[in-house]
């Protein structure tokens, strides 16, 4: 099948089945660049049911890129907790007070003058652009390389074919229609060529699909885990006999940047005092590592750190904190 064909199809069926996502403009209507841009920021590693959570939280708060851009670091944070990899918060709010201060307030439109926004990296502005301005760049997400892997039979691992699966998505890009053809093929895989049971007899390619019918269907594309590493760290909890709890903030850079925690360390225990082991334990998985924590606490009347201070339990939700601590939190019954 030639492929203006393949993208009239997946365009034709998107208009009939596609997801209704509260960051998708109307069939017609001009897209919001900014809408574009959060949402884009929220669904990078994250999937659209998480993200659907936040979405309108947050742009009820920032409802312009003035409002972004003129708010405190520490409150995107707060809406961004519970999202994960913080760093995106920091970006985008980076990203917002470039587009109102150095462009006065008119997004860019070029890739190449978006790649130079922070945070986003050649595949968001490749996905930006298609999606706000309709600009015929390829999106590939992991839908976009499930459905890619399985039209071409490509069953190499993912990571040895990148390029080719890139190019064969760019192929197949419809130049006029970018932005809807994105969108579609996102939804192709979301909704019809999903990783387990894929409902072949509804995909508008399942005639030019070299995997349809094919009983290696499920095992494309082929995902070759790279193994994580696991830590073995602690977490300590800090008491005063007020019942005050010892929170700090964490530094803007690096992992978890600007969020608030509790003193803990991915390599052993804890160098405090008199631990006591709570018995407890919580398991994270960040991107390249499977972290255990063990849960001590101990007892301090002046804060035994740096930069740490004590709070009221009650008033440990006014903090952002990361998953990572709520988990901590939770396990020992303390509200958050
Ligand atoms: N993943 C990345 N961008 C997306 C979008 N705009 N809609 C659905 N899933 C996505």
């Amino acid at each position: 099948m030639k492929k203006t064909n393949l993208s009239k199809r997946v365009i034709d069926w998107y208009r009939l089945n596609g997801r209704k996502l509260p960051w998708r403009a109307t069939s017609g209507a001009h897209p919001n660049p900014y809408v574009v841009m959060v949402s884009e920021f929220m669904l990078q590693q994250t999937t659209v049911k998480t993200v659907l959570d936040y979405f309108e939280p947050f742009m009820r708060r920032f409802p312009t890129v003035q409002d972004l851009a003129a708010a405190d670091l520490e409150e995107v944070y707060r809406l961004w907790q519970g999202l994960g990899y913080y760093t995106r918060a920091r970006s985008l709010h980076h990203a917002a007070q470039t587009i109102v201060n150095e462009f006065g307030g008119k997004f860019p439109q070029e890739y190449s003058q978006i790649l130079k926004l922070k945070g986003f990296g050649p595949y968001t502005a490749a996905s930006f652009s298609a999606l706000a301005f309709n600009r015929p760049e390829t999106v590939v997400d992991g839908n976009v390389i499930r459905v890619i892997c399985r039209l071409f039979h490509l069953t190499e691992p993912i990571e040895q074919i990148r390029t080719d699966i890139v190019a064969k998505a760019a192929e197949l890009t419809d130049r006029k229609q970018a932005a809807d053809y994105a969108s579609a093929i996102m939804d192709l895989g979301a909704i019809v060529c999903t990783p387990k049971n894929p409902q072949c007899l509804l995909c508008p390619w399942k005639e030019a699909c070299q995997s349809c019918g094919n009983p290696d269907l499920e095992q494309i594309p082929n995902r070759t885990k790279i193994g994580k590493k696991e830590k073995n760290g602690s977490v300590c909890l800090i008491f005063n006999t007020k019942g005050q709890i010892l929170i700090r903030k964490r530094s803007e850079k690096g992992l978890l940047s600007g969020l608030y925690e509790f003193p803990w360390t991915d390599n052993g225990t804890p160098n405090f005092e008199h631990l006591k082991d709570s018995g407890k334990q919580v398991c994270h998985i960040f991107t390249h590592i499977r972290l255990n924590l063990k849960i001590y606490t101990a007892e301090y009347e002046t804060p035994p750190l740096a930069d740490s201070f004590f709070v009221y339990p009650e008033q440990l939700k006014d903090y952002p904190f990361s998953t990572l601590m709520k988990k901590v939190c939770k396990q020992m019954n303390m509200d958050i």
